[in-house]
């Protein structure tokens, strides 16, 4: 069993709904997960009590949560001596368009490379389009561009591009690996 604490960015909710569903893959398999809304953060945290974390967070006009830069640079050395994990929401990842998935992917090596970490688990996920939630002006702007990428510009309803079974594969190998490396430690402790 591994402590591990996952710290999200979210704005309209869904980079929330997919770090509870990493949490619950992590509890299912005998880990005790602590979930964290890295907006709402104590000053006086630590990371002392974890073996291992994962951050998300969602992009937003091609950027992510400035909250969540100024934590992972300011934990980027913590981060980089333990088992850690970046996911990335955004929509454009579920884009037909290569060029739109390979921003997606660059805007997330940018979140990495930006705060000197280079975590050895990333992955870019597709968000959701959340209508319901946005203001008038939010939406216009979102049905402008969900015009270009998906074509989903109802706006009396809302649209999750998000693939479950895929976070969860992303999930359960990084887990898994918290496994492999208690064990490599053991074995180094006994040799
Ligand atoms: C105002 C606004 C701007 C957005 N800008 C981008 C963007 O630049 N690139 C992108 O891929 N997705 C963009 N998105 C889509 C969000 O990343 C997506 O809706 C995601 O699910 C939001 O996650 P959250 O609910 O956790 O904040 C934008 C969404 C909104 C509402």
């Amino acid at each position: 069993m591994s402590r591990v604490v996952i710290f999200y960015g979210t704005t309209e909710g869904q980079t929330a709904k997919i770090a509870q569903h990493i949490a619950d893959v992590g509890r299912n398999a005998g880990h005790q997960v602590d979930l964290q809304h890295a907006a709402e953060l104590d000053p006086d945290f630590s990371l002392a009590p974890y073996d291992a974390a994962i951050l998300g967070a969602s992009v937003h006009e091609g950027r992510h949560q400035q909250y969540m830069v100024d934590l992972a640079r300011g934990q980027a050395r913590w981060l980089s001596d333990h088992p850690s994990a970046f996911f990335s929401v955004c929509l454009s990842i579920a884009s037909d368009d290569p060029e739109e998935r390979a921003e997606a992917q660059a805007i997330a090596d940018h979140f990495t490379a930006s705060v000197g970490w280079a975590p050895p688990h990333r992955t870019v996920v597709a968000g959701a389009l959340r209508y319901s939630e946005y203001s008038w002006l939010k939406r216009m702007l979102m049905k402008r561009i969900a015009a270009k990428e998906s074509g989903d510009t109802d706006t009396s309803r809302d649209y999750e591009y998000t693939d479950w079974e895929a976070v969860t594969a992303w999930a359960k190998h990084f887990y898994a690996t918290l496994g492999e490396d208690r064990s490599r430690k053991q074995l180094v402790g006994r040799g």
